[in-house]
């Protein structure tokens, strides 16, 4: 896909990943609109640049239709939506939290179904454009202290893959990113280790490389990736037991 020009709806940018790909599409010639519930963040991040800010909360249908009027307007139209909003908190299912487990889902699950109900007209009537979805290495796995977001991450690469599917003859390419740990507000603040970090930074170039070489999936780092494609392959019977004995960081905690 061509970055240079291309209208770009990045909604999770006031922090962390969202932030940095905002930061690299608006370098690379894209024509950036940035959307978070944190208007001070949104309104720091484009201070002095071309892009716009449009606060949004993705779990309230109302808002999330009047912010992308509002960015409609502004950049004459979309090409690319970006979903990077996302919400993690560790989780220990042994004590139930339904609050929790209802935010992560209308935070990563269901704020992009707003997003793109509200998006894919206009991408589908002109017949162009793209919808970058970011993922996690955490769908993969049934991991415990991912109890909450793991399975959101799940269905989000699923639903990306029939999306995918179903716009083909519609114009509309669809990738899914599956990044591993990268230093963010979301990682920084949880005390178990966290292999193969990188920065937001470092993963936003590789996404807007990706986006240029129109990828259809991106898994990243390569260590993690390897860490993910071997863990996929351990029979269903033998994970649970196997997750203690490989000390995996989330269990740590627990
Ligand atoms: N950090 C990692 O290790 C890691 C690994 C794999 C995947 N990811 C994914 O990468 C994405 C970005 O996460 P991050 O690590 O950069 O964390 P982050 O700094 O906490 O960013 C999360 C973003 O989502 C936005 N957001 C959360 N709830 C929202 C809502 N209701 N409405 C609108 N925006 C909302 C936040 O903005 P406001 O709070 O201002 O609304 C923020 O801009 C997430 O989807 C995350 O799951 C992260």
């Amino acid at each position: 896909m061509q970055i240079e020009g291309a209208r770009c709806w990045l909604v999770g940018a006031s922090s962390g990943l969202g932030a940095a790909l905002a930061r690299e599409l608006d370098a690379a010639g894209a024509v950036v609109a940035v959307s978070a519930r944190r208007q001070e963040r949104l309104q720091e991040l484009t201070a002095g640049t071309g892009m716009t800010p449009v606060a949004v909360d993705v779990t309230d249908a109302e808002s999330v239709r009047a912010g992308f009027e509002q960015v409609r307007s502004a950049l004459g139209g979309l090409d690319v939506l970006v979903y990077c909003a996302g919400t993690w908190q560790v989780s220990d299912v042994r004590d139930w939290d339904q609050e929790s487990f209802e935010q992560h889902v209308s935070t990563n699950l269901l704020g992009l179904g707003q997003c793109l109900d509200v998006t894919l007209p206009t991408l589908r009537e002109q017949r162009r454009g793209a919808v970058v979805g970011i993922a996690s290495v955490a769908a993969y796995r049934g991991v415990p202290g991912a109890d909450y977001y793991g399975p959101t991450k799940a269905a989000v690469v699923n639903l990306l893959e029939a999306l995918r599917a179903s716009l083909r003859t519609d114009g509309v390419r669809v990738m899914s990113v599956l990044p591993g740990f990268l230093r963010s507000e979301m990682t920084d603040a949880a005390d178990f280790p966290q292999p193969f970090k990188i920065t937001a930074e470092d993963a936003a170039a590789r996404i807007v490389r990706g986006m240029r070489q129109d990828r259809t999936v991106l898994v990243f780092p390569r260590r993690m990736r390897a860490l993910m494609t071997g863990a996929r392959m351990v029979p269903a019977a033998v994970w649970p037991r196997l997750t203690p004995v490989l000390r995996l960081p989330w269990v740590r905690r627990l």
